[in-house]
């Protein structure tokens, strides 16, 4: 680790207005999302006549993120900890913290419970904490907070921070996205809208409905940012007018001509059936992606998802199920319930069979509206069995074109 000396980085924003995050420049897993290009966890030091900061890092960064905030003020001297979120990337530093600081912790109601059940010493060390809601204000002297509740975009506890003056909106999970990188800024940086598709597909879609609810919230409060500074990633000024059209159309299901084959394969026939589907879907002119789930993390599967209005899933049947990359893929979905998808469900069997049934029903229960019959084959695919293939191409491809 570096020496506080050492550590270089801190941004202003905005005049008193600090990025004293840190980067994960080797993180390459988030609870499942694979994250090739690493992540950052964004801290933000506000300073008025009072000082808040507004997120930690993740625990094992605590010391970097304390490196930072040393640039501009002793931590001993921070007033506020603002917490918007207690997941453990942001609230993991906590412990660390407060043992420089009796600065007072700003959290919602929910927040609090969640702080209580991952940090048991929160009681016995009577830290200082005050819970607030939607539209509470705290003033820093020349420096406004105004907190707003973003129930479930990530967890119950999930709330935003507007800073009045400023125009910035600390955002915390919402408009993230994972990049490690040494610029703060969206135009320093170039175009990051797939990074932050990504983010969504994997992090937010469930909660599309808690996202509308949200854009009604922000409209009726007047926020209206110069500024969106999540904890993830970089810092939209330059095309936040396109990132929050982006999560408006992505909260509403908004889907293109587009279609995805995601399968799996054990000796090739079911492979056979994926290219025979997507070269149809493609002499269609509607865009394809063939997604091979051993070759493609499933978080890079979703970012695709995300805009496809109709997909195909296959599977050779193995020991009367799914083959387990198909499993995982199937039990991912349903959790991540991605919105207006038609599917249909194809692969090949020796004797028992059961895959294509087990992948119509899991299907069903995320949510997707399951085109039937799917397609299964016996060993190899016959030429009436690539005929039928290229039928389920058709019809994806239709489908889409539809939308
Ligand atoms: Fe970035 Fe829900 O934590």
């Amino acid at each position: 680790m570096n020496t506080k000396e050492e550590i270089s980085g801190v941004v202003e924003l905005s005049r008193g207005v600090y990025w004293v995050g840190a980067i994960d420049w080797n993180g390459r897993d988030f609870h499942g999302f694979t994250t090739p290009g690493g992540t950052t966890y964004n801290s933000y030091l506000v300073i008025g006549k009072k000082t808040a900061l507004i997120d930690t890092v993740k625990a094992p960064f605590a010391e970097e993120m304390l490196g930072r905030i040393s640039k501009i003020i002793d931590p001993s001297k921070l007033d506020y900890i603002v917490v918007n979120h207690m997941e453990p990337d942001h609230s993991g530093s906590l412990a660390e913290l407060k043992k420089q600081t009796n600065a007072k912790i700003i959290i919602t109601k929910k927040g609090l419970d969640i702080l209580n059940g991952y940090f048991r010493e929160a009681g016995s060390e009577k830290w200082d904490i005050e819970t607030v809601k939607t539209g509470d204000q705290l003033d820093l002297g020349g420096k406004t907070l105004i907190f707003l509740e973003a129930t479930m975009l990530h967890w119950p506890d999930s709330m935003e921070t507007f800073l009045k003056e400023d125009r910035i909106l600390f955002s915390n999970d919402g408009f993230g996205q994972h990049i490690a990188t040494s610029k703060r800024y969206d135009f320093e940086v170039g175009n990051v809208l797939p990074e932050a598709a990504e983010y969504y597909a994997n992090i937010l879609m469930p909660f599309h409905i808690a996202l509308l609810r949200y854009f009604k919230l922000i409209e009726e409060m007047k926020i209206e940012p110069l500024q969106i500074a999540p904890s993830h990633g970089i810092i939209w000024k330059q095309d936040l007018e396109k990132i929050l059209a982006e999560y408006k159309a992505w909260a509403n299901g908004e889907v293109k001509e587009k279609v995805l084959v995601i399968y799996d394969t054990m000796w090739n026939s079911t492979e056979i059936m994926a290219k025979e589907i997507t070269e149809a879907i493609w002499a269609t002119g509607v865009k394809v992606k063939m997604l091979n789930l051993r070759k493609n993390a499933r978080s890079l599967i979703m970012k695709e998802m995300l805009d496809a209005a109709a997909f195909a899933v296959g599977s050779p049947t193995l020991n009367n199920g799914v083959f387990p990359t198909v499993g995982d893929f199937l039990i991912y979905t349903k959790g991540l319930r991605p919105q207006k998808k038609k599917a249909i469900a194809f692969g090949s069997y020796g004797w028992g069979g059961g895959a294509v049934k087990i992948i119509e029903q899991e299907l069903k229960n995320t949510g997707v509206d399951v085109l039937e019959p799917g397609l299964q084959v016996r060993y190899r695919p016959s030429e009436e069995d690539l005929e039928k293939c290229r039928e389920i191409g058709k019809r994806l491809a239709d489908v889409a074109k539809k939308q």
